[in-house]
């Protein structure tokens, strides 16, 4: 495993984005949504340096192959808070293809949000597909597609608790496979 982002790089970047959400939203009352569960680490790190009102909550979706080739999306857990006039801030780990938040954002439009913005940690363009908003506030942008773990981010439900983020190599799979 390689570090690809330190703590203090973490931390930094993280100060930077909370100071210009702060700043954007200035006298708004912001009603944060997050995507489990890779949002954890990410959200409460960057929460906590927001000034000004934050309401909070949380959704879960989950993908699921429809016949050979479309994807799907379905709510595991959907959000007890209402939407209609808010101004809302989608806080999300990585966007990868876009599907996800492509999903959320047409979601939470629905039901009616005064604006929508989207908060990631990553952004990963290589393997775009979906066309979906584009996220205001970028912790890390990536046009290649590397494998991260760590802070958050998972592969296979595991190592969201590590302090840095990691990039996975080709003998970590390996590793992980036969564990
Ligand atoms: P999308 O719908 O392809 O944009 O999916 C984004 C989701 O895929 C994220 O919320 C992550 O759960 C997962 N994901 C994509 N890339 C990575 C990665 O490098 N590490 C861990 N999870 C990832
Ligand atoms: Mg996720």
């Amino acid at each position: 495993m390689k570090v690809l982002y330190t703590r203090d790089q973490i931390d930094q970047r993280i100060s930077e984005l909370a100071e210009e959400i702060s700043r954007d939203y200035e006298g708004k009352d912001i009603l944060a949504i997050g995507l489990l569960k890779g949002c954890t680490v990410f959200m409460s790190h960057l929460l906590v340096q927001i000034k000004g009102s934050v309401e909070i909550d949380f959704m879960t979706i989950s993908s699921y192959k429809h016949g050979s080739r479309s994807e799907n999306f379905k709510f595991i857990q959907d959000l007890d808070t209402e939407v209609a006039g808010r101004d809302v801030l989608i806080i999300e780990d990585i966007i990868d293809t876009g599907k996800t938040m492509a999903f959320t954002v047409k979601h939470l439009e629905a039901r009616g949000a005064k604006s929508i913005e989207i908060a990631t940690f990553v952004d990963k363009t290589e393997r775009r597909s979906a066309e979906t908003k584009k996220p205001k506030y970028i912790g890390f942008h990536y046009d290649e597609a590397p494998f991260i773990i760590g802070f958050g981010f998972d592969f296979g439900g595991r190592y969201r608790n590590l302090p840095e983020v990691y990039q996975m190599e080709e003998q970590d799979h390996k590793a992980a496979a036969k564990a």
